[in-house]
């Protein structure tokens, strides 16, 4: 806390905080992290709970609406999320419009941020109606914008959502299917994406949280809103780290390896970190990560991978860095990204749609912290103050003389 009255001669004090380390900027009833123990709660319920027994739309409608649905609420919710599943026929000409290499995750904020001009009618953020269909319209519509994203960089037709298929195995199609073969989704791997949705459904007021929030703070439109939060969750120290774990994984390539890769996550002067590791809230560990590893492997033993090479190399990174004092010291641990990259890549996703899965993933978050913040009735600008380390005020001096 700094006195200010000494820094600006003004009255009052006020917080200095870089990267909000020890500042809560909002209440929420959304989500529960103690970091110390490793404790996630979603409205109460535990992660582990949600992931094994619960499904991904189930845990969506928890997130908006504060309770698990009955089974008539659910048929409702699920039904009205499947038939917004479609995007405005327009929107194709939005995606031609990015070159064919763009990262699906660029592709993904040009069009979210663009739906604000397909869909007006759910852009009044004071009409709780409104409001409503903005969060149904975004959660269904975004596995078809990622899928579509990803079609785009294959060059291959976009692929129209369909009713009878599952939230997650409507994902795979969208993704997978091509119009000249058949192709049926494996209930396995639809179990596994589910699981994996949910494990990132909300992470209360991470970066592209606060960022969503803050965004939202201003009055903006709920898709300008989203739109942020997935450039922020692009970032390789936030979402951008499932892509660049994996990427790691095989850059090291074989066991023997990991120690060179320790050392230099160990050295200072290199600017390496082990990716997938460490996380600002979690010092015991991320009870995402120990669902997604126990996820790892059943899901490559079902799918018959064994002796997966990329899988035996996270482990025993995994083994080596926590055996090591320095992670032990700093409390480092795997963290939700580290296991994820391995499902993705034996269900046969490429690297670059690693992060648009868990954009998906989270807008559910996103969305049901945006509609918490806009119910309450105090909810202001977030406008942060600054610590001043520039010059005084000095006189403009002219071209000719400086
Ligand atoms: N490898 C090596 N050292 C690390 C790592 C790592 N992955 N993470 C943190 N450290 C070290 C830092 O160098 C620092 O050391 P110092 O005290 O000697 O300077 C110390 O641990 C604390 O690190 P900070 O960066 O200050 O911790 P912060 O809470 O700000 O950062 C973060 C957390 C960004 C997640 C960090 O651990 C990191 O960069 N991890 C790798 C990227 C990653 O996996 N991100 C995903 C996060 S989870 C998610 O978004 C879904």
């Amino acid at each position: 806390v700094l006195d200010i009255r000494k820094l600006y001669g003004q009255a009052g004090v006020f917080t200095y905080d870089p990267g909000f380390t020890s500042t809560a900027s909002c209440d929420s009833t959304i989500t529960y992290i103690d970091g110390e123990k490793g404790v996630l709660l979603h409205r109460g319920y535990p992660i582990s709970q949600l992931a094994s027994q619960s499904h991904y739309l189930e845990v969506c409608y928890l997130l908006l609406y504060g309770e698990l649905p009955s089974a008539a609420q659910l048929e409702d919710f699920e039904s009205t999320i499947t038939r917004h599943t479609m995007l405005h026929e327009q929107m194709q000409y939005f995606f031609r419009g990015f070159r064919r290499d763009a990262h699906p995750m660029a592709t993904m904020v040009g069009v979210v941020g663009a739906m604000s001009a397909f869909y007006h009618d759910s852009t009044d953020i004071n009409d709780p109606k409104q409001r409503e269909i903005a969060s149904h319209r975004l959660i269904a519509k975004m596995p078809t914008i990622a899928a579509w994203a990803y079609k785009y960089n294959l060059g291959q037709p976009f692929i129209y959502p369909r009713n009878d298929l599952d939230y997650a195995s409507n994902f795979l199609h969208m993704c997978f299917a091509v119009p000249a073969e058949e192709y049926h989704v494996n209930p396995i791997i639809a179990r596994a994406m589910d699981r994996i949705f949910t494990l990132h459904a909300d992470h209360e007021q991470n970066a592209s949280t606060s960022t969503v929030r803050l965004a939202s703070s201003s009055g903006a439109n709920p898709f300008a809103c989203i739109a942020a939060g997935i450039a922020c969750l692009w970032g390789p120290a936030h979402g951008g780290a499932n892509q660049a774990c994996l990427e790691m994984l095989k850059e090291i390539g074989t066991p023997d390896r990991i120690p060179e890769y320790i050392a230099r996550a160990k050295d200072k002067n290199d600017p390496f970190r082990l990716m997938g590791f460490g996380h600002r809230v979690y010092k015991n560990f991320d009870p995402r990560a120990m669902v997604m590893k126990q996820s790892a492997d059943e899901i490559l033993d079902l799918l018959g991978v064994h002796n997966n090479p990329i899988l035996a190399t996270a482990k025993e990174l995994e083994q080596q860095a926590l055996a090591d004092p320095y992670f032990a010291e700093k409390k480092l641990f795997p963290n939700v990204d580290f296991y994820s990259g391995v499902i993705l890549e034996a269900m046969g996703f490429p690297t670059s749609m690693f992060t648009p899965i868990f954009a998906l993933s989270r807008t559910v978050g996103w969305i049901s912290q945006w509609k918490e913040q806009l119910e309450d009735p105090a909810h202001k600008i977030g406008r942060p103050r600054q610590l001043y380390l520039g010059a005084t005020e000095r006189d403009y001096v002219d071209i000719e003389d400086r």
